[in-house]
């Protein structure tokens, strides 16, 4: 038998592949089983409900998509009454993604979220005019976000970084600091659409964030290097579409990882992936994570 199960910081998971947060919504629970899910991160919600930016507010690119939502969600309050109770009908670890456009509104916003597995703390959004990368930039703003989040729950608190930091060590250290037990390496990259037509930007915001495989070997340079260079678990997160960019993630030092837009071309990714690996590990005789890389801590 072979075991796949993840456990850092008292999150728990059955196996490392975690829907990343914004690329999915419950209809989706009837395309892929999400009991054999190890987690899913649930979409940036706020304190109040947001509309997000004007459209357009995605496109694709060569490799992959960039796009410029604006954190569109109803709310924390829409959340508990509408959306947990439907998730929780799966046996996967859930997760809620909580974006604030201040400090006070990231710690009111985790007082109001219980029975989950964790809180991602989304401070890498590249498309938003407050908060969003700026933070995530800046060392002392994130060791105070993280401290604050942590503070007003129980729960574990995952930090979610953006590449766009200029030494992003440096920034996950300062959320280990602030008392996060993970953090999530990394948001979209900032990036570029310019509409010949128009002769401006496409994205009313400018900035939008790319995704998919253009990044992956960039985002996972930032997971080896935070890896390398500071105690907390990494979750990664950018490009990944098969399994063998799983265990790239996995040896370069995730504990575990999520996947964003491979599942708009291939909504059955997450379900190949997680069977590729098992098949792998089969042939390779390998019976947990472990055999990969150091990938438990108990
Ligand atoms: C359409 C779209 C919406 C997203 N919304 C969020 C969000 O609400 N919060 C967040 O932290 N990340 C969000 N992301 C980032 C993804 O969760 C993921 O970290 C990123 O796309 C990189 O992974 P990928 O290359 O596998 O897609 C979004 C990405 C896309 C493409």
């Amino acid at each position: 038998m072979i075991d796949l199960t993840v456990s850092f910081n008292h999150i728990k998971l059955k196996n490392p592949i975690i829907l990343a947060s914004g690329v999915w919504d419950l209809p989706y629970t009837e395309i892929v089983d999400f009991n054999k899910l190890g987690g899913v991160v649930y979409k940036g919600i706020s304190l109040k409900p947001r509309e997000g930016n004007p459209t357009p507010r995605i496109t694709e690119t060569p490799c992959g998509v960039i796009n410029s939502i604006g954190l569109a969600n109803k709310g924390v309050e829409n959340f508990n009454k509408e959306v947990l109770p439907l998730l929780k009908k799966f046996d996967t670890a859930i997760f809620v993604n909580i974006f604030g456009e201040s400090i006070e509104d990231f710690s009111r916003i985790s007082e109001k979220i219980s029975d989950v597995s964790g809180i991602e703390v989304n401070i890498s959004c590249p498309n938003v005019k407050k908060g969003g990368v700026s933070f995530g930039r800046d060392p002392k703003t994130a060791y105070a976000i993280t401290k604050a989040v942590c503070k007003n729950t129980s729960l574990p608190v995952i930090v979610k970084l953006t590449p766009a930091a200029s030494n992003i060590v440096e920034i996950a250290q300062a959320c280990l600091d602030g008392g996060a037990s993970a953090v999530t390496a990394c948001n979209t990259y900032q990036g570029l659409v310019i509409d010949i037509e128009s002769k401006k930007p496409l994205f009313d915001k400018v900035v939008g964030g790319v995704s998919g495989p253009a990044i992956k070997p960039q985002a996972l340079y930032k997971v080896y290097q935070i890896s390398e260079g500071v105690e907390i678990p990494v979750i990664g997160s950018g490009g990944i579409t098969n399994y063998k960019d799983v265990l790239e993630y996995l040896i370069a030092g995730a504990k575990s990882i999520q996947l964003g837009s491979v599942i708009f071309n291939n909504p059955l990714a997450p379900m190949e992936i997680i069977d590729n690996i098992i098949k792998y590990m089969n042939e390779k005789g390998y019976r947990n994570l472990k055999d990969i890389r150091e990938c438990i801590d108990e």
